[in-house]
């Protein structure tokens, strides 16, 4: 008897669970009958499994080729546990965008806060926003203004690009993140390459991006938890790297530590934070670009052979001498290049976002508190506003502005647009300088660029490659 009653108490508790789980999942929908069309999937997943589905990265993927078509470009839908409008609308983007804090925040998903930790960047808002925001604007600005800027990145350029002699083969990927994160290393914590620490920054930072993108479960041995591990060793080593700085007293390098150790406003633990995002800003995606430029230029003979004339006309100018910004000024198609890969290799497919109060928006409801997410891979392969946008056609920006636009925002917009834009485009174009300079090259096998939407080669692109000039 006792054992039936106990049986039959926990059977309405499920029971009275899962019926609270389910209004809760569709009340919203009840409350808010304005909002966008859509669905809302099933109860506590809803439709994130189909969102988040991989498809390559130059196109929309099934659950928004699917949806729009069926609810119109902007949509509701149920992600990542919360009740969403998703926009592939380019105005609602810009919209969004431009309302930061005011009508809209960002909001990056609890699980991800634990790992990038509560004075990053991308989970700090207002005033505490606005305070690393400026430092990222100081990192950008003292970065350029350093003579050695150009340098030090061409040096790691050749330094990578010069270790694949005797070799036939390279998987690119790890080639160009060895690059974008030691030139990263370089520029915020004046480390180069060949020093022990900066290997041991890259080893754990490589299990800190694991983490990122992986289930968030904190048991030893998951990626997750090996993540949050990492970042503490990271921050350690950053820590240690500023003491020895400031121990040095007024010894000064010039370089941006000395600019972070001299701001008053941020604490150490904000100095430590503030360093990871940098280096997690500023490397994958980099890495990322440069790869895609390196995969649509494969397919591509003839926007290669134009690369080519372009950097063979720079060196025969200047010989020998390193680059100047003159030369970087020079590289046009290649510039062209790089927007494109940008436009249809769409490394950062969206941003999250929620609304801070209802929003109305045409003819459109966006509810407070719910998820918004402006998706820009969508608006950049809208063939209403690049034409033949399934096509890699680098010379579709000759002449047009190559900033950013409402219809053109790999780097995001308002308040939170990448600080970090420039020095990726200059990254990407010296290391194609000296890999068309220095080697034939052709991809092997077929790699796409798959969104996970956090973009990846799944097999890293293999390249096969034959020095231009054979050692003597
Ligand atoms: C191809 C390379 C890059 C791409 C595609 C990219 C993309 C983006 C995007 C889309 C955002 C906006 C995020 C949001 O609104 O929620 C962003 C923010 C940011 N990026 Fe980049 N980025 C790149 C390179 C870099 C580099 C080289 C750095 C470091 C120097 C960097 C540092 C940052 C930082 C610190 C933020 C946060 C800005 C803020 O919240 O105010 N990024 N990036």
């Amino acid at each position: 008897m006792m054992v039936g009653e106990l049986a039959m108490a926990a059977l309405v508790i499920l029971l009275v669970s899962l019926l609270a789980l389910v209004l809760s999942h569709f009340l919203p929908l009840l409350l808010n009958p304005r909002a966008p069309k859509g669905s809302f999937g099933w109860p506590l997943l809803g439709e994130t499994l189909r969102f988040l589905s991989p498809h390559a990265s130059n196109t929309l993927g099934s659950f928004l080729e699917d949806h729009c078509s069926r609810y119109g470009k902007v949509f509701k839908s149920h992600l990542f546990c919360t009740p969403t409008v998703v926009s592939c609308d380019q105005e609602l983007n810009h919209f969004i965008l431009q309302n930061e804090e005011r009508l809209f925040q960002c909001s990056y998903p609890r699980p991800i806060h634990g790992i990038l930790g509560k004075s990053s960047m991308l989970v700090v808002l207002g005033e505490d926003h606005k305070r690393l925001r400026n430092l990222s604007l100081a990192l950008v600005t003292s970065t350029k203004l350093k003579p050695s800027y150009l340098g030090d990145i061409e040096r790691i350029a050749l330094h990578v690009v010069g270790a694949w002699r005797g070799k036939s083969t390279v998987t690119f990927c790890e080639e160009a993140r060895k690059f974008a994160f030691s030139v990263i290393v370089k520029q915020v914590l004046g480390l180069s390459p060949e020093e022990p620490v900066t290997a041991r920054i890259l080893e754990d930072f490589l299990a800190f991006m694991k983490g990122l993108i992986s289930f968030p479960l904190y048991i030893p041995g998951t990626p997750y938890a090996k993540a949050v591990q990492a970042r503490e060793r990271i921050s350690s080593t950053v820590k240690g790297i500023i003491e020895e700085r400031r121990s040095a007293g007024s010894f000064k390098k010039g370089d941006f530590l000395d600019v972070l150790l001299a701001s008053n406003e941020l604490s150490d633990e904000e100095k430590v934070s503030f360093v990871l995002d940098s280096l997690l800003g500023g490397y994958e995606t980099t890495s990322l670009l440069i790869s895609m430029v390196v995969y649509f230029l494969g397919q591509s003979i003839e926007d290669l052979g134009l690369v080519k004339r372009e950097h063979d006309s720079i060196r025969s100018s200047k010989g020998k001498e390193c680059l100047t910004s003159d030369d970087y000024k020079k590289m046009e198609y290649t510039q062209q290049v790089i927007n494109e890969a940008l436009r249809c290799g769409n490394i950062v497919k969206f941003v999250h976002r929620k609304a801070l109060k209802d929003v109305r928006y045409k003819e459109y409801l966006i509810p407070s508190g719910w998820k918004v997410l402006p998706v820009f891979s969508a608006v950049h392969l809208n063939p209403s506003l690049h034409g033949n946008a399934q096509q890699f056609q680098p010379c579709r920006w000759e002449g047009a502005s190559q900033g950013p636009s409402k219809k053109f925002t790999p780097f995001g917009g308002g308040s939170r647009l990448c600080p970090g834009s420039e020095l990726a485009k200059v990254e990407a174009a010296f290391f194609l300088h000296h890999l068309v300079l220095n080697y034939r090259w052709r991809i092997d096998g077929n790699d796409i660029p798959v969104a996970y939407p956090y973009v990846e080669f799944q097999r890293g692109l293999s390249i096969r490659i034959e020095p231009i000039y054979p050692e003597s």
